[in-house]
């Protein structure tokens, strides 16, 4: 009983494994729903939880499509020193933090603040 359940793990561990490297870009689905999370309850509770602005600033798309992904990862991982933006690299990874940048350009729900709503 013990036993082939064992195997089943180990091979469940290999073939994650694998997974993994071979999709070294596109973080895993759980990944993405954690990171979800993080951006509007973590992020949020700065930035508002629909990224309109409070402690921090909003961060609406069109304001954050003037940043590269690159620098704005850089600013997830590294913070603004100085202000109260943290650096969050103790937290995630080089990957989270542009999937992060990425999701902030193109998937935020707060397109603009010009729009009255
Ligand atoms: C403790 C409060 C706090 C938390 C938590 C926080 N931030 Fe910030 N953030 C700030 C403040 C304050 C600034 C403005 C700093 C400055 O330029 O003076 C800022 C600035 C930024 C900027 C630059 C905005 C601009 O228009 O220049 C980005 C992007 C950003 N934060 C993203 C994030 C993300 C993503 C997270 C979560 C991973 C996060 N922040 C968590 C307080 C916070």
């Amino acid at each position: 009983m013990y036993q082939p359940a064992l195997f089943l793990l180990i091979g469940l561990l290999f073939s994650a494994t694998a997974m993994a490297e071979s999709h070294e870009d596109a973080l895993d689905p759980q990944r993405q729903a954690e990171l979800e999370t993080l951006l509007y309850q973590d992020c949020g509770s700065c930035h508002g939880m629909t990224l309109r602005g409070g402690l921090g600033p909003a961060l609406p798309r069109d304001r954050m499509e003037g940043f590269t992904v690159e620098a704005l990862a850089h600013i997830i991982l590294h913070g603004i020193p100085g202000s109260a933006m943290p650096g969050w690299k103790a937290l995630i990874s080089e990957e989270d933090a542009r999937w992060i940048a990425d999701h902030l350009r193109k998937d935020n729900p707060l397109e603009t603040l010009n729009t009255p709503d």
